[in-house]
């Protein structure tokens, strides 16, 4: 995962703290894409994160199908919303329902980790979009 996440220079911060959130596609025996959800403690939000699917894979549908996992364990877990920050993806998640939102738009209980705080410092020079879906 962390190969293929620092190949498209996404961030692996937090991501070990995370890992009974995460899933993965396994293709001859590696891992050819992953997706995670974040949660926080007290928190009806939740951060989608570390999403990627290996080059010569995309466009085949793995995206979607992670995403949907993601998804479908947010709501397992009792969330009603879910965030994520994108910089290249912004099509497929509008794709998938997300809409844009600005850092406000996170609750408090949404704001304290490492990629929130990283965004509110670095977003508008990174160009990373903030997007959101009720669920
Ligand atoms: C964003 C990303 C994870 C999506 O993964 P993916 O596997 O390509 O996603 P999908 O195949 O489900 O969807 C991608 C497109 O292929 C299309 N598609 C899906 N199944 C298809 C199929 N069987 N045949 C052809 N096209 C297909 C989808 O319609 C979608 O088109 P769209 O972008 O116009 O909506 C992937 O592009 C990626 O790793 N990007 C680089 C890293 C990145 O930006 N990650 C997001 C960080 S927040």
């Amino acid at each position: 995962m962390v190969a293929l996440l620092e190949a498209e220079r996404l961030p692996t911060v937090e991501l070990a703290d995370h890992l009974a959130n995460v899933v993965v596609a396994v293709r001859d025996g590696r891992v050819a894409g992953c997706g995670g959800l974040e949660t926080y403690k007290g928190c009806d939000a939740g951060l989608v994160r570390s999403m990627v699917v290996e080059e010569a894979l995309r466009g085949t549908g793995v995206g979607a199908r992670i995403l949907a996992w993601v998804e479908e364990r947010a709501r397992s877990v009792g969330l009603r919303r879910v965030f994520l920050f994108t910089v290249n993806a912004r099509d497929f998640y509008a794709r998938h329902g997300y809409r844009a939102v600005t850092l406000d738009d996170f609750p408090t209980c949404a704001r304290g980790s490492a990629q929130y705080r990283a965004v509110r410092r670095f977003g508008r020079e990174w160009g990373v979009a903030a997007m959101a879906k009720e669920l």
